[in-house]
């Protein structure tokens, strides 16, 4: 699989998902990191909000995930790399899309994230797995 290229700035945490409480520890590191770059809780609500819809959907579909957290003091921005080993993403359009689901979810899950993040990309093949890259202005 295509993989996104290193992420700007310094490691701030590494975590592992292979429960549901990951996925809270996870979305807190990232609040932290914001935190650490003097976000207001605004942004930090969005970035937040954001990760949690990927984190959920690795852990959902993806069975268990790696996350890194880097902070870009400089640029002051948190970058979120969320990859797993799962089944992959066949239609990247059609999972995009807001209101399809392959589940029983609402669909609106990775729209939301992607509007919610000031970047964001998405990298998936069938059978590999699936790598999202995301990012928020503190
Ligand atoms: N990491 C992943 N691995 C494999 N498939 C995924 C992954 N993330 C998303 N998908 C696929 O993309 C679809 C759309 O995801 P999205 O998060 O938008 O909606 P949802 O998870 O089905 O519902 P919601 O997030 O609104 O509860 C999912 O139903 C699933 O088929
Ligand atoms: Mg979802």
């Amino acid at each position: 699989m295509k993989r996104l290229r290193a992420l700007p700035g310094t490691l701030f945490e590494r975590h592992e998902i292979t429960a549901e409480p990951d996925v809270f520890r996870a979305r807190q590191a990232v609040g932290r990191a914001m935190d650490a770059l003097g976000a207001k809780v605004i942004r930090k609500t969005r970035l937040v909000t954001a990760v949690s819809e990927i984190f959920r959907n690795a852990l959902i579909y993806g069975g268990s995930a790696v996350v890194r957290i880097y902070c870009d003091a400089e640029d002051r921005m948190v970058w979120v790399d969320c990859s797993d080993n799962g089944p992959g993403i066949a239609d990247m359009t059609l999972a995009m899309s807001d209101g399809y689901t392959s589940g029983r979810g609402l669909g609106r899950g990775l729209g939301g994230a992607k509007r919610l993040a000031d970047e964001f990309e998405i990298v998936s093949e069938p059978g590999v797995g699936t790598q999202v890259r995301l990012a928020g202005r503190a």
